[in-house]
């Protein structure tokens, strides 16, 4: 099984979650798109590889690629130590920050001012792990942020957000470019406070000791930065 194990799929099968614009979002037509998507959609084109996109919980992801159903995560995952237990991460593909959400006329302006404080995060994130005492931050740097706040984990974050509008949390813990998004549609209500718990470095998860499948992804996603491909995707998603 060790020989079978050390395989590139023949299919590509993507597990995420699309509730994290612009990353990962269900668009009009209901179908899932982002720039995660699309720079796996171009991966997998490279490779002459088809694709499927599984959308589930988020912190169903890292199970579902342990038990097999999918053979990539891509989901703006930031790779921890604590997920490479389960995981192999390809090289990093994005660079992110927490934000804080809040209501306009808040005087929060740091993660470490949470205590005390009722949290909107999404399960599983790295949002939650932050907001729920966990160690956290880069190798080295790692340390606990926010002692004891009283979590409210949420399956969507933008549920998080609704929750955080009718007063029921008092801020909402996530990454910065969703974050961004979710004020943009409530901007007369919310604001976003930048607070970095340390660099995140995003990256695709993949199947746990597969060298051959992780070296070929990285052969890809390094084209695809150095032929323009990737900042193409980035100004059609991210920038835009
Ligand atoms: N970067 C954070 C993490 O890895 C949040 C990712 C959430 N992604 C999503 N598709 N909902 O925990």
């Amino acid at each position: 099984s060790k020989k079978e194990e050390s395989k590139i799929p023949e299919k590509i099968i993507v597990g995420t979650n699309a509730e994290f614009p612009p990353f990962e979002y269900v668009d009009d037509n209901k179908k899932v798109d982002g720039f995660d998507i699309a720079l796996m959609k171009e991966i997998a084109k490279r490779m002459d590889k088809k694709i499927e996109i599984q959308n589930m919980e988020f912190k169903s992801l890292i199970g579902s690629m342990e038990s097999k159903t999918i053979n990539v995560v891509a989901a703006g995952m930031t790779k921890t130590e604590e997920r490479q237990n389960a995981v192999d991460f390809s090289d990093s593909y994005y660079t992110s920050n927490q934000a804080i959400i809040v209501k306009k006329d808040s005087k929060i302006t740091k993660l470490s001012q949470l205590d005390g404080k009722k949290i909107g995060v999404q399960e599983g994130t790295t949002g939650d792990l932050i907001s729920s005492g966990d160690k956290f931050g880069e190798p080295g740097k790692e340390k606990v942020i926010v002692k004891k706040a009283k979590v409210k984990r949420f399956k969507k974050g933008v549920d998080a957000v609704m929750d955080l509008k009718n007063g029921s949390v008092d801020a909402v813990v996530i990454d910065e470019k969703p974050a961004q998004e979710f004020v943009k549609n409530n901007s007369k209500k919310l604001k976003l406070v930048i607070d970095s718990a340390g660099a995140e470095y995003y990256c695709l998860a993949l199947p746990k000791g597969n060298e051959e499948f992780k070296k070929e992804i990285n052969k890809q996603l390094k084209a695809i930065k150095e032929d323009g491909t990737y900042d193409k995707l980035k100004a059609k998603y991210i920038d835009n």
